[in-house]
């Protein structure tokens, strides 16, 4: 498969929510790459990493997002179904998963329960290693356009997650560990 071609037909390459979304989904195949590479050992698949991480956000274009350029008329939160739609019709569907599970480090069903998110009634977390190491590496970039090129500190990740509760900063932790992001130094 190639990712461009299925990001030009639904992104005009001239407009803004195509440079943001090619823009950001480098970043974030790079840092998926650099990730995969922490645990080699467990033998991720590089390909499909590359061409899911370029994939990752291409719902986007079906919200209502104008800052990042996307005058469609779901809210934000749904890009990852959204996404999973389209890289299903496009036929795939393991792609098309990544999609539904890499926003922030994983929705649940409780999260959909208790805030009401418009989204449907599953677990939306990454289960493979190839959909954590890129929800991981997403969280890393931002898609404000004036943000898009910085790397978030894993102190800045911290802050942020924790303001959506003790799990969602526990997983994180989780990652850091696994990845093994502070051991150096
Ligand atoms: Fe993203």
């Amino acid at each position: 498969m190639d990712p461009q071609k299925i990001i030009r037909k639904y992104y005009d390459p001239n407009s803004e929510a195509y440079r943001v979304l090619v823009t950001h989904s480098e970043l974030v195949m790079q840092k998926a790459l650099a990730l995969a590479q922490r645990v080699a050992h467990l033998q991720p698949n590089l390909h499909f990493i590359r061409e899911a991480a370029m994939l990752h956000d291409i719902g986007m274009i079906f919200t209502n997002a104008p800052k990042i350029g996307c005058h469609g008329e779901h809210p934000y939160i749904m890009h990852g179904i959204l996404g999973r739609e389209l890289l299903e019709t496009e036929g795939f569907p393991k792609h098309a998963l990544v999609c539904e599970r890499h926003t922030g480090v994983g929705i649940t069903r409780e999260d959909i329960a208790e805030q009401n998110l418009p989204l449907p009634d599953r677990e939306m977390v990454p289960v493979t290693l190839e959909e954590k190491i890129i929800c991981f590496a997403d969280t890393f970039y931002s898609k404000s356009p004036g943000k898009l090129m910085q790397e978030k500190s894993l102190d800045k990740l911290r802050r942020q997650l924790a303001k959506y509760g003790d799990d969602k900063l526990a997983i994180l932790n989780e990652w850091i560990a696994f990845f093994k992001l502070e051991e150096e130094a």
